[in-house]
């Protein structure tokens, strides 16, 4: 029998009410304790945002540049990231399991980059995220496309399997070439996501109008960075889509096909993060990416 607890000493803190804190996350109030959790290891509590690195793009077309070798050039960054992006089968076979950085993983696949990109399936068992020990799953959504319905079904399925386990949804707001990335277009897309029960909608910046396309979307947005750009550009998109209400970004090629990946990293950090302008999140770059040249490790 365990003894009993003689000591009078307990407190119960009389005066105090019981704690009872809103969530930090946009429109993410309503979920279950798991589901906050998962959610509340992708994006930074402090700051409400989060830097994920996304280098799930071999998924549809190979061995993309810069990602040709994962786990030699990828893996030393994951320390510096709040959230991967990735496949099973890169996690799997290039990540080591030793890191503390959660994972997102691409839920969903089948056509390559040879045939119609919006044909798309689930294309893993949230069983299999959760044996991965995964803070998320994302899957593209290709509003206004050919295969429209059946990829934002693709999306309510992963949202039902999720909610079960505890699991966010990222619904990514896929821009084939034959939809414009204005806030019209991004505004509906985003919004279908949301409504349909996706916890996190990724799409990507707009020149005009992006307030209006965070705003109109209920739950958190998290930004692409799209093909590779001069940094100071792609800093000041980072810099701008959060000023307009972006959670953080998902970014791939503007970190990872830079010649200097961890010192972009480290701006579009300083960006997200601690509000560094475009100008000061490049001086950073350049210092951080001269010093690697200078001594490389
Ligand atoms: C591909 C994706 C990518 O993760 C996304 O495009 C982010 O990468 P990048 O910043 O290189 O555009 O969802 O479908």
């Amino acid at each position: 029998m365990p003894e009993a607890d003689s000591l009078d000493r307990k407190d119960f803190h009389l005066s105090q009410p019981a704690r009872n804190e809103p969530f930090f996350l946009k429109g993410s109030g309503a979920y279950d304790w798991g589901m906050q959790n998962r959610l509340a290891r992708i994006f930074r509590p402090a700051t409400g945002r989060t830097v994920m690195l996304a280098i799930d793009h071999g998924y549809f077309q190979g061995p993309t540049s810069g990602l040709e070798r994962v786990d030699v050039d990828i893996a030393p960054l994951v320390g510096s990231v709040d959230a991967l992006f990735c496949t099973r089968g890169i996690l799997r076979s290039s990540i080591p399991a030793s890191m503390s950085a959660p994972v997102v993983l691409r839920a969903s696949g089948g056509p390559s980059i040879l045939r119609e990109l919006s044909d798309e399936e689930i294309a893993m068992s949230i069983d299999d995220a959760v044996r991965l020990n995964a803070a998320g799953v994302g899957v593209q959504v290709f509003v206004g496309g050919p295969n429209e319905t059946r990829t934002v079904h693709n999306m309510t399925q992963l949202v039902d399997a999720g909610l079960k386990v505890g699991m966010p949804v990222l619904g990514v707001t896929a821009v084939g070439r034959e939809l414009t990335r204005d806030s019209r277009y991004l505004g509906l897309a985003t919004r279908i996501c949301a409504e349909l029960g996706a916890q996190v909608v990724k799409t990507y910046f707009c020149e005009e109008g992006f307030e209006k396309v965070t705003a109109g979307c209920p739950v958190p947005i998290v930004m692409a960075g799209g093909k590779k750009l001069p940094e100071l550009e792609a800093l000041t998109m980072a810099y701008e889509g959060i000023d307009q209400g972006a959670a953080g970004v998902d970014m791939g090629r503007n970190i990872f096909q830079t010649d200097a990946p961890a010192a972009m990293l480290a701006a579009i950090n300083g960006v997200v993060h601690d509000g560094l302008t475009p100008k000061l999140a490049l001086d950073l770059f350049e210092t951080l990416a001269a010093a690697a040249t200078a001594s490389p490790a």
